[in-house]
């Protein structure tokens, strides 16, 4: 949502991570912005202006005498009314170009005449690993961070020349989520988040155990979106095969003991405890050493359990929590009864906010219909994707932790 209607420019510079480039045009324009693709000449050894063009739906700038501007100023054109400038690939040549604020090509041209104070720069570097740790490349790092630029920094692994090591440019995907934190108003600023979210898994034996539906999503949009609101976030996640949002710490756990010890181990230093995790309420009281075989008489095994720990109650119960230091919020998977389950489960819990939703329609989906129980009643959230419905409730939990704390 952030991205839509948003003037973006993307330069490209030489290098073969340009093929990159392509998907994050795509994605960007995807997501409703106008994309101004502007290309080095080196650009334009690996892609075609063609290419991009197709995908921006623009004609692409090549250079500064491009005769099609009326006033003969492209680099002017492109940077005044834009949102952001992004330079993916970001070579290693024009890195030093940009360090030595060359104006001789329209890339670094337009970099230079940019409106900094509006206007932010985001360089995604790509080189083979010895230009990454060259002296030179880190001087110029250091320079063009110096002079505003933002670096979003590399990957590692395989590079195209078959080496192995830093240097590679972070997949069109990671890009995007960068761009789309730069763009997002930091409502969490200076804030810490500590966030539980995806299902546990209760062991029966070594090899079975007991968990749920929950995917993880809502948990880790929340953690996406609190970052992009300039959080530092603690994401503390449950059995799930999802990616880590960028820029959050991330800590695995198996079991609902371990969550709570991972939770202890975080929430001192937190401002705000969002607690989305299907924690198991129960775990077989004996988890036995080697499996449960069948021993073909047809009886089955008895199972006993015993309660685990509810991880937000006793949070919400602490001193820091009471005194309005830390800011909890529960969620509720209901399967009905949604308004008069939420209301009891908020005052029982005793947290300030909570977000319930009908578990059986949203496991494993991206989209969410939400309604959230605070002290000043109810405020139901139609159905949206949970990436959107994240950053209005972390907008929400900035409010009101601004007004509380
Ligand atoms: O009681 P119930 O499991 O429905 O409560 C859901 C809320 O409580 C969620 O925010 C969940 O993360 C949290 N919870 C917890 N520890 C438990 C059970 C639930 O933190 N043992």
């Amino acid at each position: 949502m952030i991205l839509q209607a948003k003037r973006i420019v993307l330069g490209l510079s030489g290098g073969v991570a340009c093929y990159k480039a392509a998907e994050l045009c795509r994605l960007l324009v995807k997501a409703g912005s106008q994309v101004q693709v502007v290309m080095s000449e080196g650009a334009q050894a690996f892609i075609t202006p063609t290419t991009m063009q197709a995908l921006s739906g623009q004609p692409v700038i090549t250079s500064q005498w491009d005769s099609s501007h009326p006033n003969a100023m492209p680099h002017i054109n492109a940077t005044r009314g834009a949102d952001l400038i992004v330079v993916a690939p970001c070579s290693a040549n024009f890195l030093s170009r940009l360090a030595a604020g060359a104006c001789d090509e329209v890339l670094s041209l337009m970099c230079v005449a940019r409106p900094s104070e509006t206007v932010a720069l985001l360089l995604a570097p790509a080189m083979n690993r010895e230009m990454w740790s060259h002296p030179a490349t880190q001087r110029n790092l250091r320079q063009v961070q110096a002079d505003g630029a933002q670096l979003l920094g590399v990957g590692t692994g395989e590079q195209a020349c078959g080496e192995t090591g830093d240097g590679r440019m972070l997949e069109a995907a990671e890009i995007f989520e960068e761009i789309q934190a730069a763009l997002s108003p930091k409502l969490l600023a200076g804030k810490r988040v500590c966030i539980t979210a995806g299902p546990t898994f209760e062991a029966i034996d070594p090899v079975r155990g007991i968990t749920n539906k929950s995917s993880g999503k809502m948990g880790f949009a929340m953690a996406k979106a609190a970052r992009m609101a300039g959080a530092q976030v603690d994401l503390i996640a449950g059995p799930v095969s999802l990616a880590t949002p960028r820029g959050v710490q991330r800590t695995d756990v198996t079991s609902a003991r371990q969550m709570a010890d991972a939770v202890a181990a975080c929430v001192d230093s937190a401002d705000i405890f969002i607690a989305t995790a299907a924690v198991a309420d129960w775990r077989p009281a004996v988890e036995a050493e080697d499996k449960i075989k069948k021993d073909g008489s047809g009886r089955t095994p008895a199972l006993a359990f015993t309660e685990n720990p509810d991880i937000l109650a006793s949070v919400a119960a602490s001193p820091r929590a009471k005194s309005a230091q830390l800011y909890c919020v529960g969620f509720a998977a209901e399967s009905g009864s949604l308004i008069e389950h939420g209301r009891a489960k908020r005052m029982r819990k005793g947290v300030p906010m909570l977000v319930g939703n009908i578990g059986p329609s949203t496991f494993g989906r991206d989209d969410n219909a939400l309604v959230v129980f605070t002290d000043a009643g109810e405020l139901e959230m139609p159905r949206s994707s949970k990436d959107a419905l994240a950053s209005e409730l972390i907008a929400m939990i900035a409010e009101n932790t601004r007004t509380v704390g």
